[in-house]
């Protein structure tokens, strides 16, 4: 192999320049030369395509976002957007891709190799934590300080008024932002569409004379629970409760940016280089991830179509806590 492209896609997620650097500087350590892809699969499509080198990383592993863009690519989901983007890969020599994105990312990258026997490693970056096949992804640590940062603020304001706050935060398909940082963050009330939410329950828990008792409180919100959003969730709360008065916060694409955590950064580099090694040993179609601190691969149809756990005894853990 002499030529790679590396390139990040979906939603981005702090961490994920770590992951370039490491792709970049591990690839040039093995004498191979590397590309850099810009705005993920609509970049590859169009032939947005940058020479890369030990300098263009400099100065990159305390930044948030992605300094290659990225994009959720509609044509890449075509035949033909696919075909062009493996055009595009033999006119510019490359012979290997790390794709560093999430779920949505490596389904393309599943059928892309398929469809053109190409080879592509990816690397989980996504703050929601939701790939089978590694215990974290990439941007996860990050977004959940920061959002336990948000709710420790949002705990002032709550507390010197008395109110109830519902917190939502990042998370569609999943919950493992919202447990974690509603462990973190002390919640009163943890919701995931994991776990189908009761709002009777959750009415009869916030109408309780000893409820009322407490000063203030902080329900945290998966934007994907099935019960709606924390606003649908709150005026259904505020009209089954007489006097109940909550406020809601959505802290949104703030959980996406800041500069990495220490352990973010730590796991891009090791995702980022450990993709370069198993491209150089002949693998493809595979996810690295890191498993019990292990360094171990996944092909991506497992990745994408197995799901993770969340962790159901972290769920009784903050009822006993709340
Ligand atoms: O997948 C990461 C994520 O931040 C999700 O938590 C969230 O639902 C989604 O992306 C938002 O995507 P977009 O930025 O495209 O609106």
């Amino acid at each position: 192999m002499q030529n790679i492209a590396v390139f990040t896609s979906g939603g981005d997620a702090p961490g994920m320049n770590a992951a370039i650097r490491a792709v970049v500087r591990t690839a040039l350590h093995y004498n191979i030369g590397v590309k850099g892809i810009v705005n993920g699969y609509d970049g590859l499509i169009n032939g947005d395509i940058i020479d890369m080198d030990s300098r263009s990383v400099a100065n990159i592993i305390q930044r948030g976002g992605t300094i290659l863009k990225t994009s959720r690519s509609e044509e890449f989901r075509t035949a033909e957007g696919r075909a062009k983007a493996g055009r595009m890969v033999k006119e510019h020599n490359i012979e290997g891709l790390v794709a560093i994105g999430g779920d949505g990312t490596f389904t393309g990258a599943e059928i892309f190799c398929r469809e053109t026997g190409i080879t592509v490693m990816g690397v989980p970056g996504t703050i929601d934590n939701d790939l089978y096949g590694t215990d974290y992804t990439i941007g996860f640590d990050t977004a959940i300080n920061t959002a336990i940062d948000a709710i420790d603020k949002i705990r002032d304001t709550a507390d010197s008024h008395n109110r109830v706050f519902l917190v939502e935060v990042m998370g569609r398909h999943a919950g493992f932002i919202a447990l974690e940082v509603g462990i973190g963050g002390g919640a009163e009330a943890i919701l995931i569409p994991e776990e189908e939410t009761k709002i009777e329950d959750l009415i009869n828990f916030f109408s309780k004379e000893k409820r009322k008792q407490k000063s203030f409180s902080i329900i945290v919100v998966a934007e994907g629970d099935d019960a709606g959003g924390a606003f649908d969730i709150a005026k259904k709360m505020k009209a089954a409760i007489p006097g109940f008065d909550p406020r809601v916060s959505v802290l949104g694409h703030i959980q996406r940016g800041g500069k990495p955590s220490a352990y973010d950064r730590l796991l891009g580099s090791r995702l980022g280089s450990g993709a370069v090694v198993e491209l150089l040993e002949g693998e493809t179609n595979k996810m690295v991830g890191i498993v019990s601190n292990e360094l171990v691969l996944t092909s991506f149809a497992e990745a994408i179509g197995k799901s993770k756990q969340v962790d159901r005894s972290l769920l009784k853990l903050a009822s006993i806590l709340a």
